[in-house]
């Protein structure tokens, strides 16, 4: 593809095939009449040498003669072809013949000239369309091929970003977890445990005496009682911590996994419990939520076990509750609501998830746009969120919808799914 060049018309390289001398004699003298440009012209009389000399590079423009002896022009121009050459032929030929003439712009020729009507500003015009045309195909491959590569890189930004946006989303909650856990560490005060050991063998011989008499050891039991409800309180927290840490890495390992396998189209369906994600994109965002006192109010309808692809409906809320977070910081006044509800219809097996929240509002004109990537009214945003959450709505054949009064309204945000349920059988 590198050697593929655009050619200045100054110089022109010709093979010419044509097993009469004087019919070469004549066209050479033609050329060498046209000004501005240079011709170099091989001639070679012999259709298998002629083969021999054709190289997909070497030259600008091949004229055939179309009858040469057992062969014609046309095998040559075929030949040409083969070898995927992008140097344009043309036929010349002694004989008016439409059939030929036909067969000519079929093959590949691009221009078939009688040798009896040859002119100088023919010959010269002939070439130079043949050129042109040829040098218009090279320009548009060039800019097919860059265009491909740009929108590999675009395609490659876009990655990119998916993965750091949604990946950003849940990593802040994962720092909250880990630093949660970090401060349990430190209140656990369990060197005590070790202060304790080391008084009870001081007083090895007079333990009884001690843990009942003595104003430090007659704490030890309530004080070993209350650290032994303390550990196990602590313990659950630190579980549960670790729980959600495990279950966010393990959706931040799905997100990368996805990308690398160019297979976000693809859905990874298994049984899912939707309120089970609700709720986990719910603690995702949890900790704004809790330090701007925003009550949560959850309407979960009974929804059946579903087959569908976990990690993209969280994907999708995780962004829905973060953009219903921000838009009550946003909003002032301290009574924010955030409503999650889950709704079914059974009959055609649809589930609808809901974010509501009694932020900021979308403005009427803004509905339609929120959706489109880069759409953000925030100094922050990337306009990234609805945009990624709409594609993977409609990879799982689901829609989102936003629906507001306006500004300072609230807004609800639905994601409609089609599901399948899982079968549950008696055993
Ligand atoms: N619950 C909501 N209330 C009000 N406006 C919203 C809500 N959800 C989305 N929007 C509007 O839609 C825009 C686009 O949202 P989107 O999630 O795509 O991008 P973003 O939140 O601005 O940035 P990011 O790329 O970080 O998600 C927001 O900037 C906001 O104007
Ligand atoms: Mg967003």
């Amino acid at each position: 593809m590198h050697d593929r060049k655009l050619m200045r018309h100054s110089q022109v390289h010709i093979l010419f095939v044509e097993d009469d001398e004087d019919d070469y004699l004549i066209v050479k003298d033609l050329l060498s009449d046209i000004e501005d440009t240079t011709f170099q012209i091989d001639w070679v009389s012999e259709y298998d040498e002629a083969k021999q000399r054709i190289h997909p590079h070497r030259y600008d423009i091949f004229l055939f003669d179309y009858r040469l002896g057992r062969h014609t022009g046309l095998d040559l121009v075929r030949y040409v072809r083969t070898i995927k050459s992008s140097s344009p032929c043309i036929l010349l030929t002694g004989q008016d013949d439409r059939h030929v003439d036909i067969m000519a712009g079929e093959t590949g020729a691009v221009d078939y000239l009688l040798k009896s009507e040859l002119t100088a500003s023919g010959l010269e015009r002939s070439i130079r369309y043949a050129l042109e045309r040829r040098n218009a195909e090279i320009e548009r491959e060039i800019l097919t091929e860059q265009l491909l590569e740009t929108s590999r890189q675009l395609g490659m930004a876009e990655v990119a970003v998916n993965v750091l946006h949604n990946v950003g989303n849940v990593l802040n909650s994962m720092n909250v977890s880990a630093t949660q856990l970090v401060k349990f560490l430190h209140e656990s005060h369990t060197d005590d445990i070790g202060k304790i050991a080391k008084m009870v063998q001081a007083h090895h011989d007079d333990l009884a005496e001690f843990l009942t008499q003595d104003s430090q050891g007659k704490h030890i039991f309530p004080y070993l009682a209350k650290f032994g409800e303390h550990l196990a309180t602590q313990h659950q927290a630190m579980f549960e911590e670790i729980q959600a840490l495990t279950k966010n890495l393990d959706h931040v390992k799905h997100i990368i996994r996805a990308q690398q396998a160019n297979t976000t189209s693809i859905n990874h369906s298994e049984p899912v419990v939707v309120s089970e994600l609700m709720e986990q994109a719910l603690s995702i965002n949890l900790s704004p939520l809790s330090q701007h006192h925003v009550k949560i109010v959850r309407n979960y309808a009974d929804t059946p076990l579903i087959i569908s692809d976990k990690h993209q409906i969280l994907q999708i809320l995780v962004n829905l509750i973060r953009n219903a977070t921000h838009a009550m910081i946003e909003n002032p006044g301290d009574s924010h609501c955030l409503s999650l509800t889950i709704d079914q219809s059974p009959e055609d097996h649809r589930i609808q998830l809901s974010v509501h929240d009694t932020g900021v509002g979308i403005n009427p004109e803004h509905l339609t746009r929120i959706f489109s990537q880069g759409f953000t009214t925030k100094p922050e945003g990337h306009g990234w969120g609805l945009h990624s959450s709409a594609l993977a709505a409609k990879s799982l054949q689901g829609t989102l919808h936003a629906f507001s009064d306006g500004k300072g309204q609230g807004a609800r945000v639905t994601l409609d799914l089609p599901f399948i349920p899982v079968e549950v059988h008696a055993s």
